[in-house]
């Protein structure tokens, strides 16, 4: 599954985000993220920004495909790691983000078990759509836990499906990230609108 990210991507890198669209104008592309943003983040904002001033933060996106939500979060937040293993989806959002002059967005092409971020650099995480496609989940978010600042919140947005369907169970995601070293701080299945299968989890490092 993971292998076919690249070829999906060359073909169409907007093509797969898991929303069932398949051709986007960029109006709608990143209006979507924005509007996933708005709806999602947004509304839990006391909880994602821990009384910080949402412009003196770093937050990460695991998993940013083409940067539908990256570009949303980089007009709000102080800086946004963009980060995937699909050479082409980086190639892609980095273009993006020097046409636009996105200065405050640093893309990573990461290694599928670790984005090797600076130690203590990140206040804020969000796998949406993702979690499902990571080969070893607990390896990633046990070796994202360097890299978190104290209080960070780490979200994990996706589908309630079976590993075949783009999605994985919630107890699946609970238990592993409570293997990884992590509580589950709130979840948030009301906020999660545009697909009555998705549940948002927020968790912590203990
Ligand atoms: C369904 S796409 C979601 C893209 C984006 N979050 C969105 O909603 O538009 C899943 C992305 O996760 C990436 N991915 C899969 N495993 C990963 C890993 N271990 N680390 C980082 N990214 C990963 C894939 O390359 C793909 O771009």
């Amino acid at each position: 599954m993971r292998r076919d990210w690249n070829r999906r991507a060359r073909e169409n890198a907007r093509h797969y985000v898991v929303t069932g669209q398949h051709e986007w104008t960029d109006e709608e592309f990143f209006r979507s993220g924005q509007i996933t943003m708005e709806e999602e983040i947004l509304n839990d904002l006391p909880n994602v920004c821990q009384g910080r001033d949402p412009k003196h933060m770093k937050v990460l996106e695991i998993g940013c495909g083409a940067g539908r939500v990256t570009r949303a979060f980089a007009g709000y937040f102080g800086e946004v790691y963009a980060v995937d293993i699909n050479p082409e989806a980086i190639r892609h959002i980095a273009d993006r983000a020097q046409q636009e002059h996105l200065r405050n967005v640093k893309t990573v092409l990461s290694k599928p078990d670790d984005p090797e971020l600076p130690a203590n650099s990140i206040d804020a995480v969000l796998l949406l759509k993702t979690y499902h496609e990571v080969a070893s989940p607990i390896v990633l978010l046990r070796n994202l836990r360097t890299s978190l600042r104290p209080n960070a919140r780490v979200g994990v947005i996706d589908r309630n499906g079976t590993g075949e369907d783009h999605g994985v169970q919630k107890e699946v995601v609970l238990r592993e990230a409570e293997q990884a070293g992590y509580r589950l701080l709130e979840e948030h299945d009301d906020l999660v609108r545009a697909d009555k299968m998705d549940y948002f989890l927020v968790f912590a490092a203990k």
